[in-house]
């Protein structure tokens, strides 16, 4: 079983106004990109929004989905940047509600799983940001199915986009395998209770799996980006303790403050990492 209706609202639809206490004004809740290293996070979160744009190829003109589109800082972006019509899907209803009352022109949002979308009509482009850590469950790459899970994924892809698509995706990423019984519990912890039903891929799952429908034309990893991200979290979550014990319990804020400074060593000690890649259907091959 992949990450279920239920798992995707444990994990976002807690609340909206415990999350905006912590993730930056936009809501943006994946990797942001740190260029220079003298950035605030909003503008990291602006530079990721930046290279998928570019990524994808991007136009005013083009139709754009961003499949796991979270609260809609992403499509918030697209809007700036003059694009007249973009869908979003998300599968957590509270973030479906949000990204609907942010009321952005142009831009439709769908509550469902990817999986049963069917689209009105097919994209010029594709973003999708930390959506794929959803797709694939720890049974199921035990049972050897992760690379086809994955295939299956970009397969969907490809069908719902018109030939000569781009995709600008992202993707947390899991590289190795910490060494000590307190390490492998919190990150254990942080899969089963923070994160249930989902898995981060490996990189080479990935670009198994692309093919034959897409060929990844470039691609750039940024795992101390993805560190400096979570200790932002971090921070801003410590900054609100006292709020968040009075509106959501100890046990919330205990929680997330376990996940987060998990996420900071993951980073930090190269268990994790981040990669965004430029997509180009592959139109003809098949
Ligand atoms: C880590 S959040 C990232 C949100 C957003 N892309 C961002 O950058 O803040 C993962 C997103 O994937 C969505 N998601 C996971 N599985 C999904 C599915 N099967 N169909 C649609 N959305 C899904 C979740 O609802 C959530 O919005």
């Amino acid at each position: 079983m992949t990450s279920t209706k239920a798992d995707i609202d444990h994990s976002y639809s807690l609340s909206n106004e415990f999350f905006r206490l912590w993730l930056d004004d936009n809501m943006h809740y994946t990797s942001a990109s740190y260029i220079t290293g003298e950035e605030t996070l909003e503008e990291a979160q602006w530079n990721k929004c930046r290279i998928l744009y570019e990524y994808a190829e991007i136009t005013p003109d083009k139709l754009v989905l961003d499949i796991g589109c979270g609260w809609g800082a992403n499509l918030a972006y697209l809007v700036k940047r003059g694009v007249k019509r973009a869908h979003g899907i998300t599968l957590s209803t509270a973030q479906a509600e949000y990204a609907r009352a942010r009321n952005l022109p142009g831009v439709t949002i769908f509550l469902g799983d990817f999986f049963e979308f069917e689209p009105p009509e097919l994209y010029d482009a594709l973003q999708s940001i930390e959506m794929i850590d959803h797709v694939v469950s720890p049974e199921q790459a035990n049972q050897g199915l992760a690379v086809d899970l994955y295939r299956n994924y970009f397969k969907r892809c490809w069908e719902i986009t018109k030939p000569g698509a781009f995709f600008g995706f992202q993707a947390i990423l899991r590289d190795r395998v910490p060494r000590n019984r307190k390490d492998l519990e919190d990150l254990k912890f942080t899969a089963d209770v923070i994160f249930p039903g989902g898995l981060n891929p490996r990189l080479e799952e990935l670009i198994m799996a692309i093919r034959p429908y897409w060929e990844c034309l470039e691609m750039r990893t940024q795992r101390t980006s993805y560190r400096r991200t979570t200790a932002e979290w971090l921070k801003r979550l410590r900054a609100n303790e006292a709020i968040i014990r009075a509106k959501w319990g100890d046990r919330v804020f205990e929680d997330y403050d376990r996940y987060l400074s998990t996420c900071v060593r993951a980073f930090d000690s190269y268990w994790s990492s981040d990669v965004q890649m430029k997509l180009r259907r592959c139109d003809e091959a098949l």
